[in-house]
């Protein structure tokens, strides 16, 4: 349908921006999210916005808050969040992480919980987006513990803030060609066809990962133990500072001595800004007791 320049003109109007509207949706984001929104991100932001609100039929700005504040499952919230940041990702990202995980961590995450003879291993893939990590992750758990796999209590927790990207990572289906970016014995025996030049996770390995929708920017975790590996890989880059400082500070509450932070490669914690110990870039160890 093609509007009058009339009808286009009263749509535009009813959509634009005030100074005081995006100063509050600018407080908002960065309240919701620790997210900065720079004044040259407003246009984009705006215009992605007002195609959203297109969509919930919602004619004004204001009406776009009092849809927010009526929210009371963070759907919303998740849809906003989804027009800022970037979902982006794929298998095998920053391999390093990967080929660090199976020889050294996971090895000496395994010995230690043996000593203390324990076995449950915990491992949260924070801002997982559509599942690529978190299932690789998995993959190569089962790979390491082999037969052994099913008699420990493993798995993994992966979270993120976006419904959109959760949905993906659940249905875990995933164009042959991205598939392709992982080493062909994981293929092999990781993943069946589902046609269509899709290739599915299989169930094996589908029913250890926990899906849940959570926001970073929650003040206290909803934890009651401590985790050995928490992998937090190219979502603070949209953090400011402070922001990062304090979600480190609440990650470093909830790993376990001995544990690993996995951080993305482009990002780094200043020495000083955290309790972690630096083994190398993007890799960070919570000292022994
Ligand atoms: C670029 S992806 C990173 C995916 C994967 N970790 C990787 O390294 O490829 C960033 C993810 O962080 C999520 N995210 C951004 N802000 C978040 C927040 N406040 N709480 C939880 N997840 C958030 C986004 O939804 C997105 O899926």
């Amino acid at each position: 349908m093609t509007l009058s320049t009339g009808q286009q003109h009263q749509n535009n109007s009813l959509m634009a921006i005030s100074d005081l509207e995006f100063t509050r949706l600018r407080d908002l984001i960065y309240q919701r999210f620790g997210i900065n929104l720079t004044e040259q991100k407003r246009s984009l932001l705006v215009g992605r916005l007002q195609k959203l609100m297109r969509r919930l039929n919602l004619p004004s700005f204001s009406a776009y808050f009092e849809y927010l504040d009526q929210d009371k499952t963070e759907a919303g919230l998740s849809e906003l969040v989804d027009l800022i940041s970037t979902n982006h990702t794929y298998f095998n990202r920053e391999k390093d992480h990967f080929d660090y995980f199976s020889e050294t961590a996971l090895p000496a995450v395994i010995e230690r919980l043996k000593k203390q003879h324990r076995k449950d291993l915990r491992i949260w893939c924070a801002g997982c987006s559509s599942g690529e990590e978190p299932y690789t992750l998995l993959m190569l758990m089962m790979e390491y513990l082999g037969a052994d796999y099913s008699s420990w209590d493993a798995g993994i927790l992966a979270t993120d803030i976006s419904d959109r990207a959760l949905t993906v990572a659940r249905r875990g289906t995933y164009a042959m060609d991205r598939v392709m970016q992982l080493p062909e014995q994981l293929r092999r025996k990781y993943f069946i066809p589902a046609g269509q030049g899709e290739m599915a996770v299989c169930d094996k390995v589908k029913k250890e990962a926990t899906f849940r929708r959570f926001n970073l920017m929650n003040t206290t975790f909803p934890f009651k133990k401590p985790f050995q590996m928490i992998f937090c890989r190219n979502v603070m880059i949209y953090f400011d500072q402070p922001t990062r400082e304090a979600l480190v500070s609440r990650y470093h509450q909830h790993t376990e001595p001995g544990g690993y932070l996995f951080i993305g490669h482009s990002e780094t914690l200043g020495r000083t800004q955290t309790r972690y110990n630096y083994l190398k870039p993007a890799l960070y160890q919570k000292g022994e007791l």
